[in-house]
């Protein structure tokens, strides 16, 4: 998530920080962040290079710096403050000592993040301990209790180690993956977070020249743009509603990247123009049909091979695992290698990375 304007976005508003090196007279808060699952090292390797995170187990770690810089990673889905509490089940979090330190944690949270309601995710949710926890941090916090929507997600689970039960409060009124930059939505859209994974599998380079044909709502153009500099990217789409989306989401990010309508599979650009080719190819649920995937694929590989320099990288992300799958052993143009499997919305498509041969 890109840094929240403070001026505009009172969420992030905090008091001013004291003078000289605060970050190290800051108390260490211990934080959880959630991927996609398929995605874990991706987020551990972007948590790896945030300064100050330490005791980094998977993608648990301590952290004694502002966390509007968590806010700021664009691997995981969320990312929660966790504490926990030295009770054998749930209901001890209602001790009057318990309920206390509960209410001051998830204060500081909403205090932070801005959250205007709040929502109980735990196994058992329906129970009456979990309806009485609910009534009491209402009154705490002052905020109101949104089961479905609550801004302020909190997690209640038991300890690893099954010695207490913990509690995650995410940090962010939404979650990591709903992006600033993405002003127009599309049926199909992919998440953000899948195409940053993306583009870190395949590699960035300054010098290349990208093209991502079929590129919808813009996802998989804006992560790259916000991720450094490139030679040349350019988006295309057969749909000029997707093509006035991804120009949206473009400028949104503040960014320029040429989007314009034109049929992936005859653009008329010359032979071998880019270094780097992403696609996010009809899943043939949402966008297209399974029965005009089965022509599209094929040649869309064809195309893609004329238009990728010798070295060049093509990313193809899809749920047509099966057709795919057989496409790349009957064809001998294109070595290939998977990248991830991801599990997103009921979907477990796959990236696979593919090079000429
Ligand atoms: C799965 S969607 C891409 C979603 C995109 N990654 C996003 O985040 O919004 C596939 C897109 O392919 C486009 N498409 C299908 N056939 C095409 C073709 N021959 N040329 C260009 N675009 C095409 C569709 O209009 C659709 O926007």
């Amino acid at each position: 998530m890109p840094r929240p304007d403070r001026q505009k976005n009172p969420q992030f508003s905090r008091p001013k920080k004291p003078q000289g090196d605060y970050r190290t007279r800051q108390p260490a808060h211990e934080y959880v962040l959630e991927a996609l699952p398929g995605l874990e090292d991706v987020a551990e390797t972007e948590l790896r290079a945030v300064p100050l995170a330490r005791d980094i187990r998977g993608l648990r770690f301590w952290y004694p710096g502002d966390p509007e810089r968590l806010t700021r990673l664009r691997a995981p889905v969320a990312a929660y403050r966790v504490r926990a509490w030295d009770v054998p089940r749930p209901r001890g979090l209602l001790g009057h000592q318990q309920l206390g330190e509960l209410a001051a944690f998830l204060a500081e949270v909403v205090r932070l993040g801005g959250h205007r309601s709040f929502r109980l995710a735990a196994a058992g949710r329906e129970s009456s301990v979990m309806q009485r926890l609910a009534e009491e941090l209402q009154v705490a916090l002052d905020l109101p209790f949104d089961p479905e929507e609550g801004e302020l997600l909190i997690r209640l689970r038991p300890q690893e180690d099954g010695l207490g039960w913990e509690v995650l409060a995410r940090i962010t009124p939404r979650p990591l993956s709903a992006r600033a930059w993405r002003v127009c939505n599309m049926g199909g859209g992919l998440n953000a977070t899948i195409a940053y994974a993306v583009h870190k599998l395949a590699g960035q380079r300054d010098e290349d020249r990208i093209f991502n044909p079929m590129s919808g709502s813009g996802t998989l153009l804006v992560e790259r743009a916000l991720l450094g500099p490139y030679d040349a990217m350019v988006g295309v789409d057969i749909n000029p509603e997707a093509v006035e989306c991804a120009r949206r989401n473009v400028s949104a990010a503040k960014r320029e990247v040429e989007v314009a309508r034109v049929d992936a599979l005859h653009t008329g650009l010359p032979d071998r123009s880019f270094d780097l080719i992403v696609s996010d190819l009809p899943w043939g649920d949402a966008v297209g049909t399974h029965g005009g995937n089965a022509a599209l694929y094929p040649a869309f590989l064809t195309e893609m091979h004329r238009l990728c320099s010798r070295q060049g990288r093509l990313v193809v992300l899809t749920h047509e695992i099966r057709l795919f799958e057989r496409l790349l052993n009957e064809q001998s143009r294109w070595h290939a290698r998977e990248l991830f499997q991801v599990y997103s919305g009921g979907h477990h498509p796959k990236a696979y990375l593919l090079g000429k041969r």
